[in-house]
């Protein structure tokens, strides 16, 4: 039997990013020049069920029933077979690689999983459809991340640019016109846990203010939306820009994300914002093609331990 091999991207929020959680809107991307992937090649020597998972980027190779039972590879794979409703899985190795930086707000997690349970189903001869793929996957960040908005499982199931709202089913954007989006790492992590978490507790103490913030980033996301869909894409710049203040006002930038921000609008961005759960992690900015790179370069010397350079694409191209 071949082996079968799955991937899947990393991904960037554009807008709407904490409002999401509590049911407004938010429009994210894959992220093509990273990705996740899972190879399943059966072994039919070993005994049946003898699953063996190498995860080299990590350092892990083990037998899967040796995983604590809260690892989420061990969580994902229990999703799969519970859901396949298999008794057995024939003995394999899997071996899970990814070139998407973990804990960036880049998505690696999803990734994994998205790429481990298309690999693992299709292997078991029950590939998943894209819907029931993003289900398994966002039950796997709900074990391990909490209250998860289920953006980040959604886009990198789909692979595409998506209007998204929790609960609702996903909405493929129209992208009229491809544009560039350089990312930039602030190279410090913070668990979106923290952060939702203290969005939450800022909802508590003063619910009135927070829903405010929320309305007006969902506001800006549905504009960024129309804007996206008639390719007048030069006009989200000063969206991304105001969309990154009420993040501020939410409390989840930090002095590296605010400084990357403002390094990109000096070298010329269109607009720039964090991306994610914010206070480390990523921003973006919109740029010219002509000026991605001078851009990338100038978040380098702001201190960004890493940019990407991404193209946002219509639909369907590659
Ligand atoms: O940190 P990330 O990139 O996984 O982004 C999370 C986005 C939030 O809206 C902050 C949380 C969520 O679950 O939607």
């Amino acid at each position: 039997m071949p082996a079968i091999s799955a991937s899947a991207p990393g991904k960037i929020i554009l807008f709407g990013e904490h409002a999401v959680v509590y049911g407004h809107p938010a429009i994210a991307a894959p992220v093509t020049q990273v990705k996740a992937k899972a190879i399943v090649t059966a072994n039919p020597m070993a005994p049946p069920g003898y699953v063996r998972i190498q995860a080299p980027n990590i350092g892990l190779e083990t037998d899967v029933n040796e995983l604590p039972a809260d690892h989420p590879l061990a969580i994902t794979m229990g999703e799969v077979v519970r859901f396949l409703g298999v008794r057995h899985i024939p003995a394999c190795t899997i071996r899970i690689t990814s070139s998407i930086p973990v804990a960036a707000g880049l998505g690696s997690g999803a990734a994994v999983s998205v790429a481990l349970i298309r690999a693992v189903s299709a292997f078991l001869g029950k590939p998943l459809d894209d819907e029931s793929v993003s289900s398994l996957a966002f039950q796997v960040e709900k074990t391990y991340h909490g209250t998860p908005s289920g953006i980040d499982n959604t886009v990198i199931t789909y692979g595409q640019p998506i209007y998204f709202v929790r609960g609702q089913p996903v909405v493929r954007l129209p992208v009229s016109e491809p544009f560039i989006v350089v990312i930039g790492d602030t190279g410090v992590s913070c668990p979106t846990s923290v952060t939702v978490g203290d969005v939450a507790q800022a909802w508590r103490t003063d619910p009135e203010r927070i829903d405010q913030e929320f309305e007006q980033i969902a506001r800006i996301t549905d504009a960024a939306r129309q804007v996206i869909e008639r390719g007048k894409t030069e006009q989200l710049g000063p969206l991304m820009v105001t969309n990154h203040q009420h993040l501020q006002k939410l409390g989840v930038s930090s002095p590296e994300l605010d400084r990357l921000v403002e390094a990109a609008q000096r070298a010329g961005a269109l607009g720039a914002k964090l991306s994610g759960g914010g206070r480390g992690g990523n921003m973006i900015a919109l740029v010219e093609w002509d000026r991605a790179q001078a851009i990338a370069e100038a978040l380098t010397m702001a201190g960004a331990v890493r940019t990407i350079i991404t193209e946002i694409k219509p639909q369907g191209r590659r």
